[in-house]
């Protein structure tokens, strides 16, 4: 079947850039660090602490693991993991709802990163100078309402991860996380510098980690559960693609703490670069896409040097986008490319392609194809519910019940180097701790 031999990530390193490249994405920059900032700062981030060591990273090494034993894309692997244990096949509905669901984000993901690249491009041309609130808010919903416009910048955005993804495992996915984390890191130690030159980074500082205990109530935990599992890129077949590049000499616990850890700081990072801009301009705090495209730019263009922080803060957003996107068409491309007889570039334009025009209808949600689709959603609403509230938590539920209660117990154990009673704590979390914190989310969010 195999029509040659199954790519593997050169170095432990890579593949944690890779893996971070994944994790490190629209998430950490534009909603961590608001959620830490209103939820109750220093008390919120060891809430999230806990729901990562208990949740994320227990699910994230399970779909590795997963993933490296099947060495194959997330439907064959499961497919097989069933086959081979004995299971039934119904197993591999997991590996289905985690390709799908890759490629289902994928479509709108390449419309937020194509907002990215537009803003890249309008830092550099001075687009934001002089503009007042009424000005940004304009640009911002000006481009909206433009379907050529969106379809352009999504184009783009689609292309460059086609070409990335395309070039394989070791050139592309590779290639593109070398040069991009360190670059990301270096502009984001850049923006924080400047951060502590605005007068403004204590103020940053207080709303970020002054610990408001009051402030924890049922929301804001399951807040932090499902951003826990959302910010790692789990339930998508993604870690369990990258995990099936990975060869046995890497130590999964270990590397998944590594991961775990540059999110968290890239996250906490990320509050840093932004929220002493905004305290020192004065402007009120937003969330999502009102902080960074709308905020963010205000600020930009009305400040000293603004043309090139805005520059770097957008070329940090494109570069995170970008590798969280090539992490999204990964496992679909290694399902076409092992399922058809195509060869790794035509899997990948074909996958892409696909993706890009599922984009289509939900860039179309903005303008001209506003009016709800069902469930009063539009396409691009639609697609952003089903799967970030119902396949992606099934799916990771999927993974982390098949690791713990059907793979043999003990192999799972060596595998993993665990004994005694690291290996009871690795049994109890996988077995109850994380499949329960998984459930609440699902629960909570409906
Ligand atoms: N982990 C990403 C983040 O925190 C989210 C993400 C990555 C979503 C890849 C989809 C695909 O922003």
């Amino acid at each position: 079947m195999s029509k040659q031999l199954h790519a593997h990530w050169s170095s432990r390193l890579t593949f944690v850039l890779a893996a971070t490249g994944s994790a490190v994405g629209l998430g950490n920059i534009w909603k961590f660090p608001y959620m830490v900032g209103e939820s109750g700062g220093a008390a919120f981030v060891l809430v999230y602490l806990v729901c990562i060591a208990l949740i994320g990273l227990p699910i994230l090494v399970a779909e590795w693991l997963l993933g490296r034993r099947g060495q194959k894309n997330p439907i064959n692997t499961m497919s097989e993991l069933a086959r081979h244990n004995g299971l039934s096949r119904g197993w591999t509905l997991v590996g289905i709802s985690g390709v799908l669901g890759a490629f289902l984000i994928l479509s709108f993901y390449s419309v937020i990163g194509g907002w990215s690249l537009s803003y890249t491009l309008g830092a550099v041309t001075g687009e934001f100078s002089g503009l007042d609130a009424d000005g940004v808010g304009g640009l911002f919903n000006g481009m909206l309402a433009s379907p050529g416009v969106l379809l352009g910048w999504h184009s783009l955005f689609m292309i460059l991860t086609i070409g990335i993804v395309a070039r394989g495992v070791t050139s592309g996915l590779e290639g593109a996380v070398r040069t991009l984390m360190p670059a990301l890191a270096v502009l984001l130690v850049i923006l924080i510098g400047y951060g502590m030159t605005t007068g403004h980074f204590g103020e940053a500082m207080n709303y970020l980690f002054n610990p408001e205990w009051s402030k924890l109530t049922g929301t804001t935990v399951l807040a932090a559960l499902g951003h826990a599992f959302f910010t790692l890129s789990l339930g998508m077949g993604i870690m369990m693609a990258y995990g099936s590049y990975l060869g046995e000499e890497v130590n999964l616990l270990k590397t998944a703490r590594t991961v775990v850890i540059m999110d968290t700081v890239i996250a906490l990072g990320a509050g840093l670069a932004i929220f002493p801009i905004v305290f020192a301009n004065g402007l009120d705090l937003a969330s999502g896409p009102g902080l960074i495209f709308v905020t963010l730019p205000l600020a930009f263009g009305n400040m000293d040097g603004g043309v090139i922080l805005g520059l770097m803060f957008f070329l940090l957003l494109t570069f995170a986008a970008l590798t969280s996107a090539i992490s999204l068409l990964e496992p679909v491309v290694e399902f076409v490319e092992e399922r058809t007889p195509l060869a790794r570039v035509g899997a990948t334009l074909v996958a892409g392609a696909g993706a890009w025009a599922l984009g289509i209808a939900a860039l179309l949600s903005f303008n001209v194809w506003s009016e709800p689709l069902v469930f009063g959603l539009d396409v691009f609403n639609l697609l952003d519910t089903l799967t970030s509230k119902f396949m992606l938590p099934l799916t990771g539920l999927g993974a982390i019940l098949f690791t713990a209660w059907r793979l043999d117990r003990r192999s799972v154990q060596s595998e993993l180097g665990l004994s005694g009673g690291s290996a009871t704590l690795w049994q109890l979390v996988t077995r109850f701790v994380a499949p329960l914190g998984v459930i609440v989310v699902f629960v909570g969010s409906l």
